[in-house]
């Protein structure tokens, strides 16, 4: 892939969690092709559940900001989902609820502003025969939607998710790691060109 700063956000940051695995994955791959890559933990944010009346007393908790700030400092974002009752996790939505709420009068400009025209991409993953491709599908249309993130339609679901690693955390079957390898391709393209703009 083109050499990039690429954000990779992992939808779960539980100990062995495939999402987080796969992430990595990701993240060592686009490092070998000269990426600057920042893996970023939103479980560290440790956010509360987005609360209006919280955000009416004391504003967006701060942490959200480095999200945003994260977003904004890199050229784009590959994040990997897992699926839950068919949905992405509420790690990912409750994060980005809460940087939508940061407004343009704050120090560093709106959450909204930082996702504006930012190139994506996703992966999912699930020890389950569908991969989380129900939580991919809604997340796309969350973040193109809402947060005018341009997503590529370059994708990949990881299936099985529980056989697809070996001892070492490699994707054992080439196939997935080079489908893997041509999303990040998509997203290096798509970044490059808007760059150029
Ligand atoms: C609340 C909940 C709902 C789930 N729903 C789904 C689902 O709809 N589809 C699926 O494939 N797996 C589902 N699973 C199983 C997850 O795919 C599995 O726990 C997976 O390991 C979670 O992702 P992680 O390994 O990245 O933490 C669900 C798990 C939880 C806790």
């Amino acid at each position: 892939m083109k050499p990039i700063r690429l954000l990779v956000i992992a939808g779960s940051e539980r100990a062995g969690a495939y999402s987080r695995r796969l992430a990595r994955v990701a993240a060592a791959a686009a490092r070998r092709d000269g990426c600057d890559v920042t893996e970023f933990d939103l479980r560290a944010l440790a956010l509360p559940i987005y609360d209006g009346d919280l955000e009416h007393a004391s504003g967006v908790p701060a942490p959200a900001l480095q999200l945003r700030d994260a977003l904004a400092g890199h050229d784009a974002l590959l994040l990997v989902t897992p699926e839950y009752n068919g949905f992405p996790t509420p790690l990912v939505l409750n994060a980005f609820d809460w940087m939508s709420r940061i407004p343009a009068t704050a120090p560093g400009g709106a959450g909204l502003a930082a996702t504006a025209n930012k190139p994506a991409a996703l992966l999912s993953s699930s020890p389950g025969p569908l991969g989380g491709l129900r939580s991919m599908n809604l997340l796309r249309q969350y973040l193109q939607g809402n947060f005018a993130m341009i997503v590529a339609p370059q994708q990949f679901a990881l299936v099985k998710a529980g056989e697809a690693f070996d001892e070492a955390g490699a994707l054992k079957e080439a196939k997935s790691q080079q489908i893997v390898e041509s999303v990040l391709a998509a997203l290096g393209d798509l970044a490059s060109a808007l760059k150029k703009g």
